[in-house]
């Protein structure tokens, strides 16, 4: 069952029902300022970081779902409804929630009054814009009685849930012309303020909760809507929240328009007030005036969209599946963008107050954007590594606010450093700028121990080898990739968390993970030695690459398939020894796409075990047999109830590495039937089932032991985003980025007849057309650039200009 439909052209879903089986969300902003929108309105605001800098109040988990918003309330003659169906849920009708890229827009009509609601964040601008049409419909006039509608979050979006006991007396605001101010803690240590303004001249306003929502109601029936006027209520203390009245007279056919902004204003410490008590208005009024009218909006809501087509531009395809396209041309891309922006920090599934940016994550994102955003992707590498300490280690998260790294959270995931090889490497190879290995970073966020980039590499790489077990395998740590297989936790006690607990030493447990994570960016760390005339390093660094091999086929593999780890006791992981876990994903796919025992038929045994033993109809599940108890020795694993999460769920972040390992044996048919199981452009006639997005990736879909097998959960901030993208585009499409140029190496279905690629590439434009007489999955015969026969598969650097590629599959 569908819940709306995905417009090309427009490049937007619509979602033509309120009742969506989960609230189905959007992300407005590109830079600083940010919204969460849902396709009920519901949603918050926040500035550059979501737990220190939250406009808004959001209610997480409540009943009914998605509580808080940007709400319109309209009272057309004692009818009260919203433009976006919440909060009053009355019934519209008609109605429509379009999401677009970074805007979303309601469009709805009840009882001959429509109305268009478009909510978007102009570019370089502190605040989210909404602009309100309010249409007559009939043959009669019509008295329409407007209400908006914000609460104030106290700022700190943690403290704000937590601390009554202080926050119900500190709340203040200041009402000047069509503005509500919010200043709560302005006058002691804050320096800035929000305001909710309208460019209509208002009838009235209402800041105090209470007042205009009524002690025993909610939102879905403010008393003062219900009485269709405003109090004029001054908050102090409790829940000071911002609400604008207006009265318009409608006659027969007439459309009216406002304009709402939501801002957010920092002041310098000593310019801070107008007058005692009175706020410094001076900028948010500049604000106001950028967008008081229509007009002004809609330029920037052009602008906007302009700027998206640059960014989509740098790759674009067309093949004969329309649900591909429509994913690589924008919903990938755009999801690619969002996890640049949010890391893993808010969303539906994530509070916002929890996590700060992950050092695997935040570098594996990186290769879902470096296309579009060269110079961010190269300024987000540079952050990252001055999170690194100086023996390769580093802090598994940081604050997006301070770009330190967090404390609390500490390291010692062993995977983490060799991410850095994969995503500058990934930057070099995009861009050809060799000189970001130069840059002086910072270990520990100290300028005293800033050492070249390159480096960092090194310290990355020798971190694994520094770090061996007793296996010659890496040492695991607190964890690999999988932050739930925590080898060394040992935890008894519910009050721990699994992430930072470690009750054991940590010098015995390892990872094949890593190991094959170690000989892929091993590798890379050798050629990019290579090409950088390191000959000295690369080859030391080759010698244990080589080790390394050694080591897995030696104490890896199971038999079938990659052992996961060995334990803390230094028992195998991940075998078929075991009762339960007898195999996992993971190594499968890192040493797959290692091709280690690549001659012998390690790979394709490997490969072959992953169909048999983890594959479903919805995607390929994590480990098998699930977990059914509590694994002291395992960890958090063996928390999660059978097919959820990392216990035998279908983690989409990992699918990709086996359909990379499927693409590097040749087999095209298998790697696109894994792609399209979990690609959310094909599952949208199963959204009843899919319950998320249809348009975004998501972390988790329940896996084939759960009570609901197929169920997804957890969409939007997850590295299967930018997993996905790499893979389908430089795995099955083939068009991989090298040193030396574009390298062509396609791995499709047999049965495709071919497609075409438009990419942009250090300057120049491709159009790149791929043709499959023969219906093979892989292989190229011949590739033409030009007219000009090449005798390899890269087309090497062209200087900018227009380029025709002809590729000839056979
Ligand atoms: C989740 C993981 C996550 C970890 C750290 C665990 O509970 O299952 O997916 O990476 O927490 O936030
Ligand atoms: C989500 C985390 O953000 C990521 O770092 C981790 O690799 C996966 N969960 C798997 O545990």
């Amino acid at each position: 069952m569908r819940y709306g439909y995905f417009d090309d052209e427009a490049r937007e879903y619509v979602v033509d029902t309120p009742l969506t089986p989960f609230p189905w969300i959007n992300y407005l902003g590109n830079k600083d300022f940010f919204g969460l929108v849902s396709n009920t309105a519901g949603g918050y605001a926040f500035y550059k970081d979501a737990k220190f800098r939250r406009l808004t109040r959001y209610r997480y988990n409540n009943v009914p779902m998605d509580n808080g918003g940007r709400y319109y309330y309209i009272n057309d003659n004692d009818t009260i409804w919203n433009p976006g169906f919440k909060p009053t849920q009355t019934e519209l009708d008609s109605y429509e929630c379009r999401h677009g890229l970074s805007y979303s827009r309601f469009i709805s009509e009840k009882n001959g009054l429509s109305s268009n609601l478009l909510c978007f964040i102009p570019q370089d601008y502190w605040g989210e814009v909404h602009l309100l049409k309010l249409k007559n419909e009939t043959d009669k006039p019509k008295t329409v009685k407007l209400f908006s509608f914000m609460e104030w979050c106290l700022w700190n979006a943690e403290d704000d849930m937590a601390n009554f006991q202080r926050n119900f007396s500190t709340g203040e605001v200041e009402v000047e012309g069509s503005a509500i101010y919010h200043k709560t803690e302005y006058k002691e240590r804050r320096d800035h303020f929000a305001f909710f303004s309208s460019n209509r001249k208002i009838d009235g306003f209402d800041t105090d909760r209470e007042t205009f929502i009524g002690m025993h109601n909610g939102f879905h029936n403010p008393q003062v809507v219900k009485a269709g006027k405003a109090t004029n209520s001054e908050a102090h203390g409790w829940s000071p929240i911002a609400s604008h009245y207006i009265e318009v007279e409608l006659a027969p056919g007439q459309e009216e328009e406002f304009v709402f902004i939501l801002g957010y204003v920092e002041n310098e410490a000593d310019n801070k007030w107008e007058s005692k008590g009175v706020i410094n208005k001076e900028k948010a009024l500049a604000m106001q005036e950028q967008f008081n009218t229509p007009g002004k909006v809609m330029a920037a809501f052009d602008e906007l969209k302009d700027y998206w087509t640059g960014l989509l531009d740098n790759i674009q395809i067309d093949s004969d599946e329309e649900p591909l396209n429509r994913m690589v041309n924008i919903w990938n891309q755009y999801q690619c963008m969002v996890t640049f922006n949010m890391s893993r920090s808010a969303s539906f599934f994530e509070s916002g107050i929890g996590r700060g940016m992950g050092f695997r994550d935040s570098n594996q994102d990186l290769i879902g954007f470096v296309h579009q955003i060269p110079e961010k992707a190269k300024e987000r590498i540079l952050d990252i590594a001055a999170t690194q300490f100086e023996d390769g280690g580093c802090y598994h998260q940081y604050q997006p606010l301070t770009k330190k790294g967090n404390h609390a959270l500490g390291g010692d995931f062993n995977d983490d450093p060799l991410w850095l090889i994969l995503s500058v490497t990934e930057y070099i190879k995009e861009t050809g700028d060799f000189s970001i290995l130069d840059e002086q970073v910072p270990f520990d966020n100290d300028e005293s121990k800033a050492q070249s980039l390159l480096h960092h590499l090194k310290v990355s790489f020798y971190h694994v080898v520094n770090n061996l077990g007793p296996h010659n395998l890496p040492l695991i740590g607190r964890a690999d990739w999988n932050d739930c297989l925590n080898l060394n936790c040992f935890s008894t006690d519910p009050n721990e968390s699994f992430q930072t607990t470690g009750n054991k030493k940590g010098k015995t447990a390892e990872s094949l993970m890593i190991a094959g994570l170690f000989v892929v960016y091993g590798k890379e760390y050798v050629e990019l030695c290579n090409r950088i005339g390191n000959t000295e390093e690369a080859a030391a660094a080759q010698a244990e690459v080589a080790n390394m091999e050694t080591a897995i086929k030696e104490h890896g593999w199971d038999g079938d398939w990659y052992l996961r780890a060995y334990d803390y006791y230094g028992k195998k992981v991940g075998s078929n020894e075991n009762e339960e876990g007898k195999i996992f994903i993971e190594s499968q796919g890192w040493c797959s796409m290692a091709g280690v025992g690549l001659e012998e038929g390690m790979v394709e045994k490997a490969l072959d075990s992953v169909k048999e033993r983890l594959d479903t109809p919805y995607g390929i599940v994590l480990n098998n047999p699930a977990f059914t108890k509590y694994v002291i020795e395992y960890g958090e694993i063996s928390t999660y109830p059978p097919g959820y999460k990392e216990n035998a769920g279908i983690f989409c972040h990992n699918n990709p590495w086996v359909i990379i390992g499927e693409t590097m044996i040749g087999r095209g048919d298998q790697a696109w039937d894994y792609f399209k199981k979990i690609c959310p452009a094909y599952l949208e006639d199963i959204s009843e089932l899919h319950k998320v997005e249809p348009y975004v990736y998501c972390q988790m879909i329940a896996g084939k032991d759960a009570f609901k097998p197929g169920e997804g959960k957890n969409s939007w901030l997850s590295g299967t985003a930018a997993w996905n993208f790499y893979t389908i585009t430089q795995y099955i499409l083939g068009i991989r980025t090298s040193y030396d140029g574009l390298e062509i190496d396609p791995c499709i279905p047999s049965d495709w007849k071919g497609f075409k690629v438009k990419r942009k590439y250090r300057g120049a434009n491709y159009h790149i057309e791929v043709v499959n007489p023969n219906k093979v999955s892989k292989g190229v015969k011949t590739i033409s650039v030009n007219g000009q026969v090449l005798d390899n598969n890269i087309i090497p650097v062209q200087s900018s200009g227009d380029y025709q590629v002809v590729v000839t599959m056979g």
